[in-house]
């Protein structure tokens, strides 16, 4: 099998709020290649049962192979927006702690034929789970020019979407966009020289985040999902998100603030006559954010934020 190497991001502190006890029962939804995950088995032990949900093959397959010989590990191919079915189906019971490390893994953005990457030339891909749903390539060369827009804007916060919607456009009126480098030179035909001279990181990097959200629809069952998952929990049991950006993180923040307290009361009303209680109490002050030693040793962790809720 070929080597798959994740970092886990924020370990010591997925740990510290996540409090893995002997016997605990986990799920973690964003499996990877278990970087996360090996270590709540070890410090859950033996007894402990984690179900590892991940929707790209290849990571089963590392995370399977790390931490197959637990006997309380179980790896699901799927997506977590669906985990209580999956989870249902195994008659998994209450958990202790759930665990999202969103976004991709570093051997998707590195291995380039998955299509990710705006630095190597590769077929338009972008899926994690190259099992089903639409390539990259397939939304770019169907999509109307408005829609592409509104994709760009809202998922990269692009200010040139406009513009790069109809190069995209324009470029497939001659040929479809097969390759990634045909999306880089759609961007650079789009933005002034001057403006991607001066931009922080590579031009496409906010054109290649919106397609990728757009072709795993990363964003909108996330609230969903977290619901799901906290109601999944024991009292006292805690759900851990790591988010890679702002637009997944303000969700995040959302949904956890909307649990803690759901009432939909005006707000001049003397008492509460929705009946809605709080589910969770949100732990570590808000969103928690990791040490300068990690950051230096791995860049991928820079932009990462951890927030963490107890269910009630
Ligand atoms: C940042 S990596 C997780 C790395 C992992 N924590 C580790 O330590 O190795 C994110 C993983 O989540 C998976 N993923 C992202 N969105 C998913 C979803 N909606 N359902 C299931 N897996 C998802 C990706 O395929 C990727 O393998």
């Amino acid at each position: 099998m070929a080597e798959f190497y994740h970092e886990p991001v924020m370990l010591s502190e997925v740990l510290e709020w996540i409090q893995p006890r002997a016997g605990g029962v986990y799920c973690d939804g964003t499996l990877g290649g278990g970087g996360h995950s090996g270590e709540i088995l070890r410090m859950a032990g033996p007894e402990a049962v984690l179900y590892g949900i991940d929707r790209d093959e290849s990571a089963i397959a590392a995370a399977s192979e790390r931490l197959g010989g637990h006997p309380g590990f179980h790896a699901i191919h799927g997506n977590f927006h669906d985990a209580k079915a999956l989870l249902g189906a195994l008659g998994a019971p209450a958990l202790d702690g759930a665990l999202l490390d969103l976004g991709v893994s570093s051997p998707q953005l590195d291995q380039a034929e998955r299509g990710f990457s705006y630095h190597e030339d590769a077929p338009l891909d972008m899926r994690m789970d190259r099992s089903r749903g639409r390539t990259a390539a397939e939304l770019l060369n169907t999509m109307d020019e408005a829609e592409l827009t509104g994709i760009i804007r809202d998922y990269g916060e692009e200010k040139w979407a406009a513009r790069i919607a109809k190069m995209i456009c324009e470029h497939r009126t001659v040929k479809p966009l097969e390759t990634t480098m045909d999306l880089v030179a759609a961007v650079d035909a789009a933005i002034p020289k001057a403006v991607r001279m001066k931009a922080d990181g590579h031009p496409a990097r906010r054109t290649f985040q919106a397609v990728r959200i757009a072709v795993n629809d990363e964003l909108d069952p996330l609230d969903q999902a977290l619901r799901d998952l906290t109601d999944m929990l024991k009292p006292g049991g805690r759900i851990c998100v790591i988010t890679f950006h702002s637009l997944e993180d303000r969700r995040v923040k959302r949904c956890f603030q909307q649990m803690r307290n759901p009432c939909i009361c005006p707000p001049k009303a003397p008492v509460c006559t929705c009946g809605r209680k709080p589910v969770v109490r949100i732990l570590g002050g808000g969103a928690v954010a990791p040490g300068e030693e990690e950051i230096s040793r791995n860049p991928r962790a820079r932009s990462a934020k951890l927030r963490i809720a107890e269910k009630l």
